[in-house]
């Protein structure tokens, strides 16, 4: 299947010759370009012109005109939770009524609150359930997510879990990257022997899940109350020596060093970092871990504070944007939002958010150099806006402004709504 895309609006395509994750200053240069065109070949970005440069030079191939709306490559979602059997309103209520987060988890509630809803859950209402995610994922413009299991708690439900986000990436457009997050709580049947649950995730859960290939990276939620630093090292130890990546929720609520950890594990990335300490961020950046930043959850939490994103651009970190969707801290999937909760809140332009939530997301999943750029070689992602500009992206607030978005070079979206194609298979 060939195409060629064309544009004469501005177009961001991250192609600024600047290899692996940036920092701020690489990330100022989102490879601007006014009018451009693409040819794609089964999928793949083969050659981008200028706007009427592929169209003249292949004549014969159809084109679809994108017109002078902003063009950016598919958003990356670098931190999702995708997978649950039910919202938790009844959780937000308490804490706007001033419950914490903590204290409803103290009481049962969370995390283990989903488990226990997600567990008996038939395969195929869990697929459903995922299917039907992504669609929203599409239609906000984003084109792969990071997905994480970590709502089963248990052999069954975590290798359930893992297997409706392989199925649901077969079934849908959407590119999920899976990652196995069964260390996200302890589950109520292990309350009185955490050690039982740490050797169930390390001598089954992680054996078999590497056996079938149902992640590429492990996950784990270092924090006070779930599990510690040293916890987490030897869960993720057990993981690399499977041939996972790592990953880690660091220092969300209290900084117990989880970031430090990351650092030390050359992670892919570190995940929230409200109250990571400077040293320890330091230590990520000089090993190379992407600082997943996720505001829309410190603000739906109402966090005490924010992750020191100024800081982090300062010294010098590579940041990425996610939106850590889920059911009990970020109902979102609007990367959009994202971008303008990390302008107002880290002090970002639209250039360096963009780069964030593209060519930096990638690089946390281990897809750099594969999406989140339009440049040859790259997936055929791109996410299409009712906008003049980048600048105008992160400014309309809490809105979404995604017109059309195309998927390894088949429009999935067009004018807002879903096309068939979006469920054709990945
Ligand atoms: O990333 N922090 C841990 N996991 C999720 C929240 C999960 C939940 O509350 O269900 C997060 O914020
Ligand atoms: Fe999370």
């Amino acid at each position: 299947m060939e195409i060629v895309i064309r544009g004469t609006g501005e177009w961001a395509t991250l192609d600024t010759g600047v290899a692996g994750p940036r920092a701020a200053r690489q990330l100022e240069d989102a490879g601007l370009r006014q009018g451009a065109s693409v040819h794609v070949r089964d999928g793949v970005i083969q050659r981008v012109g200028a706007a009427d440069e592929v169209p003249s030079a292949l004549p014969h191939l159809p084109v679809l005109d994108v017109g002078a709306m902003l063009v950016t490559p598919g958003f990356v979602d670098p931190h999702t939770h995708p997978v649950f059997a039910a919202t938790r309103e009844d959780e937000f209520e308490q804490r706007c009524r001033g419950v914490s987060y903590e204290e409803i988890a103290k009481r049962g509630g969370g995390i283990r609150n989903s488990a226990r809803k997600l567990r008996g859950v038939a395969p195929q209402q869990m697929l459903d359930a995922v299917l039907d995610r992504a669609d929203g994922f599409l239609l906000h413009g984003t084109t792969t997510i990071e997905a994480k299991s970590g709502y089963g708690l248990s052999l069954d439900s975590e290798l359930a879990s893992l297997r409706a986000i392989r199925d649901a990436n077969a079934a849908h457009a959407l590119d999920f990257v899976p990652t196995f997050l069964g260390a996200h709580e302890v589950p109520d049947e292990f309350r009185a022997d955490r050690e039982g649950y740490i050797r169930l995730l390390i001598d089954s859960m992680l054996p078999q899940i590497a056996r079938e290939g149902l992640a590429e990276a492990c996950d784990v939620f270092c924090e006070a109350h779930v599990f510690s630093v040293d916890e987490a090292r030897r869960i993720l130890l057990a993981a690399r020596a499977l041939g996972l990546q790592l990953k880690l929720h660091a220092d969300e609520i209290a900084p117990i060093g989880g970031a430090g950890l990351a650092a030390e594990l050359h992670a892919l990335s570190a995940d929230h970092l409200v109250v990571a300490s400077e040293r320890d961020l330091e230590a990520m950046r000089d090993a190379g871990v992407v600082a997943v930043l996720l505001p829309a959850t410190s603000l739906y939490l109402n966090l005490p504070q924010d992750a020191p994103g100024r800081r982090m651009l300062a010294l010098g970190l590579a940041p990425a944007l996610a939106t850590d969707f889920n059911p009990g801290s970020s109902p979102t999937r609007n990367m959009s939002f994202v971008l303008s909760l990390a302008c107002i809140k880290y002090g970002m332009s639209a250039a360096q958010a963009l780069g964030a939530a593209t060519w930096n997301a990638a690089h946390a999943i281990g897809r750099g150099g594969k999406c989140g750029a339009i440049a040859p070689g790259f997936v055929a992602d791109f996410a299409i806006f009712n906008l003049p500009n980048l600048a105008s992206l992160p400014y309309h607030f809490a809105e979404n402004r995604v017109h059309t978005v195309i998927k390894r070079g088949v429009p999935v979206v067009q004018a807002g709504r879903l096309l068939p194609a979006a469920r054709n298979g990945g």
